[in-house]
């Protein structure tokens, strides 16, 4: 969602004349976009901005700007506390970017803008990115009405609030005329968009099937207890549904769930992981786990690698429990020691990555389909995913281009991608080695290997 956001706040900026500049040092405006998940989140964004305030004393006409979910957390505080801060911006506040830098900047004052926007039960964000990429994020709705028990997001990104069926598909055609194939709705908890409304994600995604030159569509982040089965169904029926899907299981203790108020059981967690598996039987399952919640202890931890060791997701992205400030789970006491979560964490990611390692060797020799979302400067690689969201990298380029899907025979395989050969361009005889420090120095941050 953050890289959502970002994009939006760059196409804002680049209407009102603004362009991008690498190197910070030159940079009339530094604006940072933040996310308060993990408190480890946070402490980069505060240590970014110390980092800054030699520039800031250099150059005082120089703006600094903070957006995003720190900014919502923390506001005027974090004003307070970095003298050379310039403006705090709350995710509401996003498409109001450019006025506001531009009320710095003209008035030089140092501004607050993190209140959440109250008003009706639905809200309205048209798209406005200028160059479509091949596979692209389209916030669908925002806020979550969940409270888990650890979670910071309904605190920073408000309510739930759906955009319309309508309102989206005009974006979606909108993107497709301007090249992109593949498009990720997003909502913290998407499987309840449009609740108020009338509207449901499954209407979304019938709808999003009939647009024409769209190829692709998948959608984050489910809730387990929230995926309905009109949902789970869609996965054997709708044509162009990636057979991949994010649900988040957290914890595999019923006693750790209960205390994360997740509203469901380790047994119907599995129940629809069944379900889904009977409507689309190669579905690509990937995940959220959280080693260390307070109290959690050791026969607890084993349930969740029994969900992993059960389930073999195609990816997890894991992480060590992290107190958030106003959460109820950060007045829980019972904390975890900080090696306990550690070795939690190191275990949970050995059955996880051997899982993912195997899984990936039954590629080998196998063809599939990827649709290129990168290429390197010189045109002798690229990258793009496959419809279970496997990161591939190619080595012969023959006529493919950023956009296109192609078929790629797969020779060789690791915890983190699959590599082969475009079928039917001649092939090239590069070593994976060299293929790989090609890849490291080629391709930009956005192709790695994680999608969160
Ligand atoms: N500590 C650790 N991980 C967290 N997540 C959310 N809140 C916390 C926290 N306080 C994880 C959850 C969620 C993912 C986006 O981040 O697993 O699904
Ligand atoms: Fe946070 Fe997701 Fe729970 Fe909402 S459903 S409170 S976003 S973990």
């Amino acid at each position: 969602m953050n890289v959502y956001d970002s994009d939006r706040m760059q196409a804002i900026l680049n209407a009102k004349g603004f362009r991008s500049e690498a190197e910070l040092r030159k940079a009339d405006v530094i604006l940072i976009n933040t996310c308060s998940i993990r408190d480890k989140s946070e402490q980069k964004v505060l240590s970014l901005l110390g980092e800054l305030k030699g520039l800031k004393q250099k150059d005082p006409k120089k703006v600094i700007a903070v957006s995003g979910c720190v900014g919502q957390r923390m506001g005027r505080t974090l004003l307070q506390r970095v003298p050379h801060l310039d403006l705090v911006l709350g995710p509401d506040a996003i498409d109001r970017v450019g006025d506001l830098i531009e009320n710095v900047v003209n008035r030089g004052e140092r501004l607050v803008e993190a209140k959440f926007d109250e008003d009706g039960r639905s809200y309205s964000q048209p798209c406005v990115v200028n160059r479509a990429k091949p596979s692209e994020f389209l916030t669908i709705m925002k806020g979550c009405d969940h409270f888990c028990t650890y979670c910071i997001v309904p605190f920073v990104r408000g309510r739930e609030k759906s955009r319309s069926v309508d309102e989206i598909i005009t974006d979606v055609k909108n993107l497709v005329s301007k090249g992109t194939k593949e498009v990720t709705f997003l909502g913290q908890n998407i499987n309840t968009y449009g609740k108020g409304t009338g509207q449901k994600l499954s209407q979304l995604i019938e709808a999003a099937n009939e647009v024409e030159g769209l190829e692709r569509i998948r959608y984050v982040t489910s809730h387990p207890r929230d995926l309905g089965e009109d949902l789970i169904n869609q996965f054997g029926s709708i044509s162009k549904l990636c057979p991949a899907l994010h649900l988040p299981f957290q914890a595999g203790s019923d006693r750790i769930l209960k205390a994360m108020s997740r509203l469901y059981t380790q047994e119907l967690y599995l129940k629809k992981v069944e379900l889904l598996r009977k409507a689309c039987p190669d579905i690509a399952l990937s995940t959220d786990v959280i080693v260390g919640f307070p109290g959690e202890t050791e026969k607890d931890f084993e349930e969740t690698l029994k969900v992993l060791a059960n389930v073999k997701f195609s990816s997890a992205f894991m992480f060590k429990y992290s107190p958030r400030p106003g959460t109820k789970a950060a007045d829980f006491g019972d904390e975890v020691p900080e090696i306990v979560k550690e070795e939690r964490l190191a275990r949970a990611q050995q059955v996880v990555y051997s899982q993912i390692e195997k899984e990936n060797l039954k590629y080998r020799n196998t063809v599939v389909s990827v649709l290129v979302e990168s290429m390197d400067k010189k045109k002798k690689f690229f990258s793009g995913r496959t419809p279970h969201s496997k990161l591939v990298h190619v080595m012969n380029v023959g006529d493919a281009s950023v956009g296109k899907i192609i078929d790629v025979e797969i020779t060789d395989t690791n915890v983190s991608c699959l590599k082969g050969f475009y079928v039917g361009a001649p092939k090239t005889n590069i070593q994976f080695n060299s293929f790989e420090r090609g890849i490291e120095s080629s391709f930009s941050a956005s192709l790695s290997p994680t999608l969160h």
